[in-house]
This record gives C-alpha cells, sequence and structure tokens, in this order.
C-alpha cells in the first residue's frame, strides 16, 4: 500500500511530536511538509530543511492525503482547515478551541466533500474520552459526563499542595509541556469547557456555546484550601460537567472538594478521568494521560492509523471488483 501523504501544520509541543513518530513510520506515511512560525523549533524535532515551509495554504494545495492542523487556536486554524475538507483532504486535530466553535459547520462541510474529521486528541489526551462517550450512546441514552478534563490545574493544585508558589507552578506547567500556549486558558476552566462542548457534543447531539457554560476556574484557590481540604479527607479537583434536563442541556467547569472515595478523585499528576452515566446500566469510568507532548501524540496518531485502515479498504475493495469485472 502506498503511504498517506501527510501535511502538519504547526510544529510545538503536539506536532513535534507527531512528525517524529511519523519520520519512524516512514512506510506507512510520508510527511510532504511542515508548515511552521518557528523554524529552529522544527529543525530541533529533526523535520529536514527541504520540508519546513512558510505558506500552509501553499502546502494545504500540494497533492496530500491527510492535513494535520496541530496549530492550536481559532485563527488562522479555522481558514485552513476548512480550505483543507474542501480540498478534500481528511483532517486530523487537536484544536479542543475549533471544534468546540465551529465542529457543527466543520463536521458538516467533512461530510460534504466526503472526508473525515477526526480530532480525538482534543479531549483528554491518550484518553479515548470522545470514543468512550459515542460507544455508549450507541448503547443507550446517557443520563451525564463529568470528568476532571484538565491535566494543567491537577499538577497545579498538587504543585500548591506541596509549597510551591502559583507563578513557579504556572511555569512547572509550561515547561512539562502541560499547559496551553495561554495558561489562562487552563486556569480560568475555558479548556475543560472547550472539552465538554465537544463531549456534550457526543453524548447529546447538541452543540452547546462557551457562553453559555457557567464556570469557575481554579485561580482563588491558594495552599490554605487545599489544606483544609486534606484534613477533611477531600481533594480539590477541577471537575466539567453535563446533563440532560427537561429543557436541554446544562453544563459547568467549577473546582470541587471531593471525597477521596469519588470516582473522579486521586488523581495525580495529569491523569484525567470521565465518568460516563447512561439512563440504563452501569457507569463507565475511563482514566489516562491527558496532557503532554505523547499522551496527545499518541492520540494523533490512532485518528491517523483509523484514516490510513479506512483508505486500504477501499483500494482493497477495488482491486476486488477490478478482478470481477
Ligand atoms: N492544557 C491541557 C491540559 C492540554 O492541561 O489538560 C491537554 O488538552
Amino acid at each position: 500500500a502506498m503511504p498517506v501523504r501527510i501535511a502538519l501544520l504547526g510544529c510545538g509541543t503536539v506536532g513535534g511530536g507527531v512528525y517524529s513518530r511519523l519520520a519512524a513510520l516512514a512506510g506507512q506515511f510520508e510527511v510532504i511538509g511542515v508548515s511552521v512560525r518557528n523554524r529552529e523549533r522544527a529543525l530541533s524535532v529533526g523535520v529536514p530543511e527541504g520540508l519546513i515551509v512558510q505558506d500552509p495554504e501553499a502546502l494545504i494545495d500540494k497533492p496530500c492525503d491527510v492535513v494535520v492542523e496541530l496549530m492550536g487556536g481559532l485563527e488562522p486554524a479555522a481558514t485552513l482547515v476548512e480550505r483543507a475538507l474542501r480540498a478534500r483532504r481528511h483532517v486530523v486535530t487537536a484544536n479542543k478551541a475549533l471544534i468546540a466553535a465551529k465542529g457543527e459547520h466543520l463536521i458538516a462541510l467533512a461530510a460534504e466533500n466526503g472526508v473525515r474529521l477526526a480530532y480525538s486528541a482534543a479531549v483528554g489526551g491518550a484518553l479515548p474520552a470522545l470514543e468512550a462517550v459515542a460507544r455508549a450512546r450507541a448503547a443507550g441514552p446517557i443520563r451525564s459526563l463529568s470528568g476532571v478534563l484538565n491535566g494543567t490545574t491537577n499538577f497545579i493544585l498538587d504543585q500548591l499542595a506541596s509549597g510551591m508558589s502559583w507563578d513557579e507552578a504556572v511555569r512547572a506547567a509550561q515547561e512539562e509541556g502541560y499547559a496551553e500556549a495561554d495558561p489562562s486558558l487552563d486556569l480560568d476552566g475555558t479548556d475543560a469547557a472547550q472539552k465538554i462542548v465537544l463531549l456534550a457534543r457526543a453524548a447529546f447531539g447538541v452543540n452547546l456555546s462557551l457562553d453559555e457554560i457557567e464556570r469557575e476556574g481554579i485561580t482563588r484557590i491558594d495552599a490554605a484550601e487545599i489544606a483544609r481540604a486534606r484534613a477533611e479527607g477531600k481533594m480539590i479537583r477541577l471537575v466539567a460537567s453535563c446533563e440532560r434536563t427537561a429543557d436541554g442541556v446544562n453544563a459547568r467547569v467549577r473546582p470541587q472538594h471531593l471525597p477521596q472515595s469519588h470516582p473522579l478523585a486521586s488523581t495525580a499528576g495529569i491523569e484525567n478521568r470521565l465518568l460516563i452515566e447512561p439512563e440504563a446500566g452501569a457507569p463507565l469510568l475511563i482514566a489516562g494521560k491527558g496532557a503532554g507532548r505523547w499522551p496527545t501524540t499518541e492520540s494523533v496518531l490512532a485518528d491517523l492509523f483509523d484514516i490510513r485502515w479506512a483508505a486500504q479498504q477501499v483500494s482493497s475493495n477495488e482491486e476486488v471488483e477490478e478482478c470481477i469485472a
């Protein structure tokens, strides 16, 4: 089978990880170009000079099968993803801001053009969160979802508890590659709210807008509050949740004092957890590494392998048809 040709947009924390995994899978995938703002960062993960381009639009227009968008943020990512879908490229992205704001439109655009838009990496890093929700929904109606969906806030709360200052804790989360490019999105609950928009769409088929989600981040929490919670046997975590109600779907993000026995408690480091409660049947809890270069990279790779597998099925069907004809 021919390698799947990939145009890579962005070469930061996740983009760099994806590039190096793809370079090691050269028989299966071929990176045709990497568009970057910062050449040095691309060179430092081993992207050859000849693959580095400045113009993402020209890269998308070159013959390729999949555009992998790992720039983050709304623009220019939105315009570029639209261009890719219209040019009938499959798109794989980790961009939760984009899919939260424009998912409905982009999903329709992908369908119109007969291509896939995959964004497993946008929620929960390596955790198959959207996949688990889709499977649960296929089995029957879902009552509610709740989760610890932001690794950075776990990490910072743990650092504060062990005596680090706020500034040091945020800097450490950035150095580890956990925090968003703008870490205030982690701290004020925006990142978790974007993820719950994606999960609510998967669970209930609704398109919530970020503004309808009541949210409070962790910025008001200090070491004293964490210590008080601990003395009561509780742990503070930023919890995002949503459920169906008589008049639609409600969602919120807020810090909660969870007893140790709670299924979302005792998340350590960047671990994320998601609890899926169906209307009937047993609840499902999934857990895994939710942030950082490698967990997120693996989720992008999983989407790329799905696309490669589907492409192989199409070409082997064509071979069968030719034999029959
Ligand atoms: N900043 C995010 C987090 C990265 O800390 O969870 C993964 O989406």
